[in-house]
Formats: C-alpha cells, structure tokens, sequence
C-alpha cells in the first residue's frame, strides 16, 4: 500500500483507508473481520465519528492490540463543537475507540460554534497528547480562508470532503487550496456512497476496460484515479472483508496518464459549483 505525508503533519498514511459510517448496522463479526483484514492489506487510516452510531465501538474490538499501526480519525459534531463541548466528545470518542490518543481529530462540518473556540479546543487537546493533530470536514475554500485567520488555525491538517467520480467539484477549487497550503484532502464516499457506475453505463464501460488491462476491477480504477494526485487520499467504507480486501489492492494499482485522460473524459468534472455534501 502507498503512503504519502498526511498535510502539514510527519505522519506517512496510507493514500486508501476505511470509512466506518453504517459500519456498524450489519454483522459485527463481519465488520471487525473487514477492518482487520484492511489492515493487514495495509489500509491503516480508519475515519470514523462521534455521529456514526457504535461504528467507534467496532473500532475498538478491530485495533485492540493493533493500535499502533492505525491513523485513527474521529470528528466532533458541530452542535458539540464549543471549547468545552469539543474536549468533552473527544474523551467520550477515546473511552469508545479505548485509546488514549487520536491520530486526527475533525470538525465534521462548520456549524454555529465559532472556529475559534473549536480551534482552542483542539489545540488543547493537542498540547494534552489526546490528538496528535487536527483538521476539518466539508470545508469550501470560503471556510478554509475564514480558518486561516483565526489564531491556531493554520494548523488544520486535512479536509476531509465529497469526492467521487460522479461528484468532481472539489477539483475546480479546494484541491488547488488544499494542496498549495499543505493541507491534505481526503475524499469520502468514493462510490457515491453505494452508487457506483454499472458495468452497462458509458462511464462504467471505460472503468471496465481501464480495469481488464490491469487484471482489476472497475471499482479498483477509480479507487486509484481518487488519489492520483499528491494532497489527496480516499476512505471506501467495506462491512465485508473480501470487500476491504479489493479496496486495498487499488493502492497498488497504477495508471498510466493516457488511462487517466480516459476516465477524466467519461466521467466530466462540470462547472466550478459551491462544495456538495452527503
Ligand atoms: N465527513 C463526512 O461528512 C462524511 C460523509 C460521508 C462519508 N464519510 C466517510 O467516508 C466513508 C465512505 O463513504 P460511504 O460510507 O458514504 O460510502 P462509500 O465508501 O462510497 O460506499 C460504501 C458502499 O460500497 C460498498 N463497497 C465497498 N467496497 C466494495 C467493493 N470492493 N465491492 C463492492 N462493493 C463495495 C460497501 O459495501 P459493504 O459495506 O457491504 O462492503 C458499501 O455499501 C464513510 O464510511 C465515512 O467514514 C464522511
């Protein structure tokens, strides 16, 4: 699996990770079995949240003797992001995860807590070892330059937003940001949240044909083409292990620029837009 620089931190992560949202209404077994095996492919970066229900307590039983090979990430909720409500969930997310410290710690989406008071909190928390770094979560450029001004706010680690093939928005305007600010941006629901191009779509068919080339899958391809440049890296969700395990190979994938002006083509950016979110 290929590792890059997490933003502005030290930290090397791998560029595919594991998302955790629903992961936690189906089979338990089944989704510790799915993180594991991510992990034992090499998709050490696991995103969850204070909002995905026990998705945090899945975690828990899959890192338990593990806990040093994850990037864990977990976000606050707006509505509990003041200075002392974002301290408050932090300790509640790390008494479930039963971890003492957070790779990442986010804001999921900008709510009505000033970033002031958000940004103290996680400095605080920083400065406590309780979280080792920081960032945001569906942040338009107009948000990352309100950031920018706020004390501390420089720090931001990572972005963490909407990107798929269907949903390229974050192409015209906050990659470009991100990246010339050392900001990393990672890319959620890759397959639009279980809405991946059919193999009998336009779209699908070149996903096909990219993938046969390489003896992979369609869904491998895109997983590659979400990463394929420096800021950016990409968190598939997979309650099935087999399902972790094709995820993971993508990270190994690698396409060539004729295959990635292919699927630029078959799958159009569109107009600069303000930034969509799930
Ligand atoms: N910051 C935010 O606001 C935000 C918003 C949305 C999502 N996220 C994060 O991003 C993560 C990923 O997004 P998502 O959960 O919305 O959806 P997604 O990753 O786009 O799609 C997940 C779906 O794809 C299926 N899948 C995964 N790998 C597969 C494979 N190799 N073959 C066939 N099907 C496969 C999963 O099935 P199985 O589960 O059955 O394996 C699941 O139904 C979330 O889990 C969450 O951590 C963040």
């Amino acid at each position: 699996m290929k590792q890059r620089p997490f933003g502005s931190t030290q930290c090397e992560v791998s560029i595919i990770g594991q998302g955790t949202w629903y992961l936690d209404s189906g089979d338990r077994a089944s989704a510790v079995a799915a993180l594991r095996r991510g992990l034992d492919r090499g998709m050490t970066h696991i995103d969850t949240a204070e909002m995905y229900g026990d998705a945090e307590l899945v975690i828990a039983d899959a890192i338990a003797g593990r806990r040093d090979e994850v990037f864990l990430v977990s976000k606050v909720l707006p509505s509990n992001a003041s200075r002392s409500g974002t301290v408050a969930a932090c300790d509640k997310s790390l008494r479930r995860l039963k971890t003492d410290r957070l790779d990442c710690y986010l804001l999921h989406w900008r709510g009505r807590h000033p970033l002031e008071d958000t940004v103290a909190a996680f400095e605080g928390l920083r400065r406590q070892g309780k979280i080792l770094s920081w960032g945001v979560s569906n942040f338009d450029v107009d948000d990352l330059e309100a950031l920018w001004k706020v004390p501390g706010g420089k720090g931001c680690a990572c972005n963490q937003v909407l990107y798929h093939l269907n949903e390229r928005a974050i192409e015209h305007a906050v990659i470009p940001w991100c990246e010339q600010n050392g900001v990393a941006v990672v890319g959620y629901s890759p397959y639009g949240h279980d809405n991946f191009p059919g193999p009998r779509t336009a779209g699908g068919k070149v996903l096909e044909g990219v993938a046969a080339a390489h003896g992979a899958i369609a869904r491998q391809v895109a997983l590659r083409f979400l990463v394929r440049q420096r800021a950016l890296f990409t968190i598939p969700k997979a309650g099935k292990a087999e399902h972790a395990a094709e995820n993971a190979a993508a990270g190994d994938l690698q396409l060539s620029e004729a295959e990635i002006a292919q699927i630029d083509t078959a799958f159009p950016r569109g107009r600069p837009r303000s930034l969509p979110m799930l």
